[in-house]
């Protein structure tokens, strides 16, 4: 099989786990394909993509700060340009951009049996990562309470995302009874992100048994969120749940093939310990 190129771009770069999780997919699979990463400046982001088209590459992620603008250098397919960032990009028949964070949201939801539909969701935070998790809940039939310090973001992002679902966007001021109206909590805000790894937004007091709680933070296994949660008695899923499903998704559309999800996972979290 021929041996192809996938990449990240991003800036920062250099604690992306993205290479270990495809690389042992790639492994995994015999396929003999190669993914790296590479920090590229924002003013760059056109060059980068076009460049990597042009080497050959079979597709990159993309990731922080350079979602938005490799939007706009890509053809992007309807539900990114929704979202209004591109985390996927195909170099198969032109440059095509997709958003797969939603996604991967949903397939962490599913493998832990969990369905968004008529349920409600308390998303905090409104920035790329949220609006990717907004659009793909609301699709799916989920009544959304977006909250995010900055109030008004949470309310554009809620009346952008009315028009596929149910969604209202408000402030952090009281985040325990907020907490209280759902059956689902989603932190999708870097607060507990290393090296504040002590910092949560919502505390056991404020959650309960039977609630379910997933906090998209990654870097670290668990997070101040996730033992508050456990503390509680609620259900609990990891960020790094997000991570691989939303890399399964693009690992999909490069190759056409399914992911290995176990050993992408385990891949993940071997490296986390380390
Ligand atoms: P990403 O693309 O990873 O989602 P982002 O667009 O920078 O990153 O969004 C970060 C989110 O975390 C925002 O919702 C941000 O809130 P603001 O819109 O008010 O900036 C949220 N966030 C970051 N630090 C926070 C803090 N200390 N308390 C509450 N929310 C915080």
């Amino acid at each position: 099989m021929k041996e192809v190129l996938y990449g990240i771009i991003g800036d920062p770069i250099e604690h992306s786990l993205s290479p270990v999780m495809h690389n042992a997919a790639f492994r995994h699979l015999g396929m003999g394909c190669i993914y790296h990463a590479f920090r590229v400046a924002l003013e760059d982001v056109a060059d980068a993509i076009s460049g990597a088209k042009t080497l050959g590459f079979g597709g990159l992620n993309v990731t922080v700060p350079l979602k938005e603008r490799a939007l706009e250098v890509v053809n992007a397919d309807p539900l990114a340009k929704e979202i209004g960032a591109v985390n996927t990009i195909n170099f198969k028949d032109g440059i095509n951009g997709y958003n797969t964070d939603g996604i991967g949201a949903k397939h962490a939801l599913e493998k832990h049996d969990i369905s968004v539909k008529d349920k409600r969701v308390l998303l905090l935070g409104a920035g790329g990562a949220a609006r990717a998790i907004a659009f793909q809940l609301a699709h799916d039939g989920a009544g959304l309470i977006i909250a995010n310090r900055t109030a008004p973001r949470a309310v554009k992002l809620a009346q952008d995302v009315r028009s596929v679902g149910d969604a209202i966007g408000t402030d952090m001021g009281d985040l325990a009874t907020l907490v209280k109206k759902v059956d689902i909590l989603i932190n999708s805000t870097s607060v507990g992100m290393h090296p504040d790894v002590d910092k949560t937004l919502v505390t056991a007091d404020m959650m309960r048994n039977g609630l379910v709680v997933f906090d998209i933070v990654y870097n670290l296994i668990e997070t101040r969120l996730l033992k508050e949660a456990r503390k509680a008695g609620a259900s609990t899923i990891d960020g790094v749940n997000m991570l691989v499903h939303q890399g399964a998704e693009s690992f999909r559309i490069w190759t056409g093939r399914d992911a290995p999800i176990e050993v992408m996972e385990d891949a993940v979290r071997c490296a986390l310990k380390r």
